[in-house]
């Protein structure tokens, strides 16, 4: 065997096999994908552009540019009086994917148990594999999408390392108020369990104000933060992401990070100093825009009547397609085949979400209304 054991085992993305039939489909819409539909605003492209003009094309320091850093250090600052050292607590990462890969790479000893809400992004269980843990799914399912104090704390024994809190959420898009966080961190502490916070759609809230984790009192020693440029500021292709946390744990991640990647594309970081500096306008018309067609599609989801709990951020909707008769992937594929949209399966992000779709928002209104009708379509031929 050319392959090892571990990878073997390991199962393809749920949401990469599904989109493998959508591939070479016609004018199909897709409310499938996990990323804005806006093209990255034009004065952090045009960064980009410079930065090569001006001969910027070498590697940069495994960290990343100082640069990049102090200003994700001023901007954490500033917007949530969290204070990060530019120097030794901020490392910049190929997108929160790598971020993510090397939290666990450095944390882990084989047989540590990471707990996973689930539903959850597809590759929380898959990267913990292939660092040598054991994820430990914990299933929100009858909490309202929410880990409980009560969740958690029974989801603890001897070997837990860490927690992985997503907010909002991925596929749900629930988040999580500063009071439901608190009564989360104090179990935390209590146990001395990491907890590793994937904001990556922190700044895509709509109903009340993201509280980053490590805001939270005690918690900033105890807390891994990572975020990054691909959802906020529509730069999924750049591929800039970053951590912070206490310095022995980022340093630790920058080991691995200097032996494989070195570090992050110096075009890449130069166009994410150029968002954190002049990005905010945009952000916030995008984030308006999001809301809008977060709106519609719980009005369309009312009105044909599929269940879903309501989002507070991101650009996701997860719905109970149960009434239809159909598991998930069967809705899928229908759908796909017969009214050309595409949806996710929820099986994709758990094993027991075989009732459940993923909608993306993350397309254009006039795409929403369209397949809006065709879904209606669908539903009214199945009924028949
Ligand atoms: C919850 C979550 N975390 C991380 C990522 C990866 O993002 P990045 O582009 O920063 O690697 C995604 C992308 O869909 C996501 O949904």
């Amino acid at each position: 065997m050319l392959v090892s054991k571990k990878v073997q085992n390991l199962q393809p993305s749920g949401i990469r096999q599904f989109f493998d039939l959508v591939l070479g489909m016609k004018d199909v819409i897709s409310l499938g994908v996990g990323e804005p539909d806006f093209t990255t605003p034009w004065p952090i492209r045009e960064a980009g552009i410079y930065s090569l003009e001006e001969g910027f094309t070498s590697y940069t320091s495994n960290k990343g540019l100082y640069k990049l850093r102090l200003g994700i250090s001023r901007y954490l600052k500033t917007r949530y009086d969290l204070e990060y050292s530019a120097d030794e607590e901020i490392l910049i990462t190929v997108g929160v994917s790598e971020a993510f890969d090397l939290a666990m790479r450095a944390i882990i000893n084989p047989g540590d148990k990471i707990l996973i809400p689930c539903p959850s992004y597809v590759s929380y269980g898959p990267v913990t594999e292939l660092a040598g843990g054991i994820p430990i799914y914990i299933d929100t399912k009858d909490d309202g999408f929410k880990l409980t104090p009560q969740g958690l704390e029974k989801s603890i024994d001897q070997k837990t390392k860490a927690l992985i809190l997503n907010y909002p959420n991925n596929p749900t898009g629930i988040s999580y108020t500063k009071e439901e966080l608190s009564a989360l961190n104090k179990i935390l502490l209590k146990h001395k369990i990491l907890c590793i916070s994937d904001e990556i759609y922190g700044d895509l809230t709509y109903d009340f104000e993201h509280t980053p984790f490590p805001t939270l009192p005690q918690a900033k020693e105890n807390t891994l933060y990572l975020n990054g440029f691909s959802k906020t500021y529509a730069m999924t292709g750049w591929r800039v992401g970053f951590a912070c946390g206490p310095k022995e744990i980022i340093s630790a991640m920058t080991k691995i990070h200097q032996y494989t990647i070195m570090c992050v594309s110096i075009t890449s970081q130069m166009a994410a100093c150029e968002a954190l500096h002049s990005g905010r306008s945009s952000v916030d018309q995008m984030k308006r825009e999001y809301k809008r067609r977060r709106e519609f599609v719980l009005e369309k989801l009312n009105a044909l009547d599929l269940e879903y709990i309501k989002p507070n951020g991101a650009f996701y909707v997860f719905s109970l397609i149960k009434k239809t008769g159909l598991s998930g992937l069967d809705f899928a594929q229908r759908l796909l085949k017969e009214q050309k949209v595409a949806v996710v399966p929820g099986n994709a992000f758990g094993e027991n979400f075989n009732d459940y779709v993923r909608i993306s928002y993350a397309s254009s209104f006039e795409n929403l209304k369209e397949a809006f009708l065709r879904i209606e379509e669908f539903l009214r031929k199945g009924e028949e």
